[in-house]
């Protein structure tokens, strides 16, 4: 998303709401998440790792991080949701008030694929877990605060129908208990479902906050229109960039338009191409390509490229589970 991992803006996100001791519960995936994240230093906070030994939910997982938690009042934040006005609202209420937990809700076309939550009068009575017939289309964003009182809660759950110790049916059992959790209702949410459309969205969800910086040169013949950075290294040369769009480290943008919602990763390479609404992720080139990229994604060092020599056909060469659609 604009270059950076979902990750990063989650994690600025919790720094932001003035909470710096971070668990970061880990999978398969370890390895990875700490290569991205570091001991926290780049944020401001400090990351303790936590690895969960298998992934049996998100109730489980604070189960696995208590040594961690102690009896503290804590946030968990979901590394793959993203949240455009951030947490920092819900966490000063939170220490402000009283309640067991808070939990955040926004309006979705598919709550089915959610948690869901039934409000009445400001309240939260009910939740279900990934309803077949949602009772209603309010899903539980990533993002819940608890006190201690959640730990006896979960220590009574079974498994889910996914074979999940489930952080939804913790908070059904704070309501069944008589506590409160409170909800708020946000507009601004993205989770990623896996779709190109998603990742997309979720970049042109980012970029709309860009501040624009130039870093690397932009040569007389070239234009920059809006908000656009251009990071260290980066050569615009003979170009329209039309923002929001940011232009990776040490890539090269020649004879080419690339326009709004585009990020191009470090050292991309576009030349005599038009690019918009569009993710394009490290050392991939782009060459002469007729027409224009529109709602591209385009992983690591691809090459898509015009081919000038006989016979006039297309020629891919693509990995698994690819997708291209031509004219
Ligand atoms: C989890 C929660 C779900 C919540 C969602 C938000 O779903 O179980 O209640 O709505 O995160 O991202 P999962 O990612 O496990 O499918």
């Amino acid at each position: 998303m604009a270059n950076r991992p979902i990750l990063h803006y989650a994690l600025e996100a919790v720094v932001a709401a003035g909470i710096t001791d971070v668990g970061m519960v880990v999978g398969d995936t370890a390895a990875e998440i700490e290569a991205a994240c570091g001991d926290g230093r780049a944020f401001g906070c400090r990351i303790t790792y936590i690895r969960q030994p298998a992934p049996l939910g998100l109730a489980h997982a604070v189960q696995t991080a208590r040594p961690f938690l102690g009896d503290a009042p804590f946030l968990m934040y979901l590394g793959d949701n993203l949240l455009k006005g951030g947490v920092t609202e819900l966490v000063q209420a939170f220490r402000a008030a009283d309640w067991d937990a808070a939990i955040l809700l926004t309006p979705v076309p598919h709550p089915e694929q959610f948690g869901v939550a039934v409000v009445e009068g400001g309240r939260v009575v009910r939740l279900v877990e990934k309803p077949r017939v949602p009772p209603s289309n309010l899903a539980l964003v990533g993002v819940y605060l608890f006190r201690p009182s959640v730990h006896a809660a979960i220590a009574t759950l079974t498994p889910s129908w996914r074979g999940e110790l489930e952080i939804t049916d913790a908070l059904q059992r704070l309501i069944d208990a008589g506590r409160t959790v409170h909800a708020e209702t946000v507009t601004g949410w993205w989770k990623d479902t896996g779709r190109p459309e998603d990742v997309l969205e979720a970049n042109r969800l980012v970029l709309e906050d860009l501040v624009p910086r130039v870093a690397g040169t932009v040569d007389a013949a070239s234009r920059l229109d809006g908000r656009v950075v251009v990071e260290a290294g980066a050569r615009i040369v003979r170009s329209t960039v039309r923002g929001p769009a940011i232009i990776g480290p040490d890539a090269l943008v020649e004879d080419s338009f690339v326009g709004p919602f585009t990020s191009l990763g470090p050292r991309v390479v576009v030349r005599e191409t038009e690019i918009e609404h569009s993710v394009v992720m490290a050392d991939t080139v782009l060459e002469a390509v007729p027409g224009r990229l529109d709602g591209c994604l385009l992983g690591r060092g691809v090459r898509v490229a015009r081919r000038r020599d006989a016979p006039r056909a297309f020629r891919l060469v693509l990995g698994d589970q690819s997708h291209v659609e031509v004219l």
